[in-house]
């Protein structure tokens, strides 16, 4: 409660959010695997009277500014609702603005993200990139796989219930084929066909702006994750915020169905 009050005081926010950092790391268990769904871009922009889509380029900062953080943390994957299905049926110059800027922040990110350690992986039905955002996503996967520090999972053009389906048809395949028994499908089986297979389960999931919904982020791997729901707009959600929601999940426990300890 301490922490939060005096994140709010007038201090440096920079400070705070490296007062928090070292109470984090002495606080308790960092959380492997963070996801985060950025939402509040537009609400950021409306407020400022700007285009939407200054308020994706505002939110690419955050993005680079929650990479950091998780560095710094120790998180080993952060997985990043970036752009769902349902975002394609946006006004095409938005869908085009948000394709421009994966673009352009893997251009300018490609490097550091190398250096830092970072591996990228980009996790959704890519086959409808423009061919400039495919060739930009293969270059920064392909230039970071051997990065082993953070997992970066950007998820792209990505809906959880079409890779349940892709899931559920593979299965289908595999039994057809005969190489899959009915009883041997259990939750392993589905785990291994989604695009997270290689990836713990999200412990905590955060949600920026205030709204109190999943939309269709990984409803199978959230089975148990700890939830955090952040007023904060996503272009206004830094170091400082990334590192409150870890502070207040250390303070969680987490009982996985079982009875408290
Ligand atoms: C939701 O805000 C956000 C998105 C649909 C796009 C997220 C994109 C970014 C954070 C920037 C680009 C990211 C990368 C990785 C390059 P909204 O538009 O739904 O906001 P609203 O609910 O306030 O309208």
């Amino acid at each position: 409660m301490r922490l939060v009050t005096a994140a709010r005081s007038s201090v440096h926010p920079e400070s705070l959010a490296d007062e928090l950092l070292a109470r984090l790391r002495v606080h308790g268990a960092i959380p492997r695997h963070v996801a985060i769904i950025m939402d509040g871009n537009g609400r950021w922009a409306r407020e400022r009277l700007l285009p939407r889509p200054l308020g994706h380029r505002s939110g690419m900062k955050a993005v680079r500014e929650v990479v950091e953080g998780a560095l710094q943390a120790g998180v080993e994957y952060l997985s990043l609702f970036a752009f769902s299905q349902e975002n394609w049926q946006r006004p095409a110059t938005e869908v085009g603005a948000l394709m421009s800027l994966l673009e352009e922040y893997i251009a300018r990110e490609v490097s550091e993200l190398r250096e830092q350690g970072v591996r990228v992986r980009v996790l959704g039905d890519l086959s409808r990139l423009t061919p400039a955002a495919a060739r930009a996503v293969e270059r920064v996967v392909g230039e970071t796989a051997a990065n082993e520090k953070l997992t970066l999972n950007l998820f792209i053009s990505y809906g959880s219930r079409a890779e349940l389906v892709r899931a559920m048809r593979a299965l289908a395949e595999d039994v057809a084929a005969g190489v899959l028994a009915p009883s041997d499908i259990d939750d392993a089986a589905i785990a291994a066909r989604l695009y997270t297979a290689d990836c713990p389960d999200p412990d905590l999931l955060i949600r920026t702006s205030g709204e109190l919904r999943i939309s269709n982020f990984l409803l199978w791997q959230i089975a148990y994750t700890e939830l955090f729901m952040s007023p904060v707009l996503w272009p206004d959600f830094g170091r400082r915020e990334l590192f409150e929601a870890i502070v207040a999940y250390q303070s969680r426990e987490r009982r996985f169905g079982r009875v408290s300890a």
